[in-house]
């Protein structure tokens, strides 16, 4: 039977550093307007919990959506499964998830939010996973990495290793 190994890549106390930056960077940029964050579940809850303590923002909105494009495995089904979306035509929102791998999930809720003025924000970018009718580039980003599987701070694996507070590599041994 082949087991899962943990490499570390980024850890705790970087990405708390990072989060913390992204959070000042995007208040400045939106100084006392609204501002509506809309995360994507499941794997940007803790990313955005930080980032959100880390905001200095007078009014602003937390809403989640759940979207899918992942199987058991590692790889992408293609195809973005996503709930139905609150009305937030007239908003600025912040669209938030944790990763921009193929670019379809975000694509697929930033072209809902069509009456909504959409910045995206992202933990961690595999650029080179992109796909054409993906979301080519986020607004903001935490960490540019290469083209790995990650698991930890809300990146799963099959519903494992949310919980851990660094992001790892998922390599099968
Ligand atoms: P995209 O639609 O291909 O950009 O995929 C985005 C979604 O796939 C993310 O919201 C993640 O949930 C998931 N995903 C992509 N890459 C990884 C990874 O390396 N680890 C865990 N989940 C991933
Ligand atoms: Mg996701």
């Amino acid at each position: 039977m082949s087991q899962n190994r943990l490499k570390p890549l980024l850890k705790a106390r970087a990405i708390h550093k990072r989060v913390k930056e992204l959070g000042q960077q995007i208040s400045a940029d939106h100084p006392g307007q609204p501002l509506t964050v809309l995360a994507l579940l499941d794997g940007a809850f803790c990313f955005v919990a930080d980032l959100v303590r880390c905001m200095d923002q007078p009014d602003l909105r937390l809403h989640f959506v759940r979207a899918s494009s992942y199987g058991k495995n590692t790889t992408s089904r293609g195809k973005v499964a996503l709930e139905p979306l609150p009305d937030l035509s007239g908003q600025t929102v912040l669209l938030v998830d944790d990763i921009l791998d193929t670019g379809r999930t975000m694509q697929a809720v930033k072209s809902i939010l069509s009456g909504a003025i959409v910045h995206t924000c992202v933990l961690l970018d595999k650029p080179t996973r992109r796909v054409p009718d993906g979301l080519q580039c986020a607004d903001y980003i935490g960490f540019t990495i290469p083209d790995t599987f990650v698991v930890g701070y809300g990146l799963d694996h099959g519903g494992k290793y949310r919980h851990l507070p660094d992001i790892c590599a998922l390599a099968e041994n």
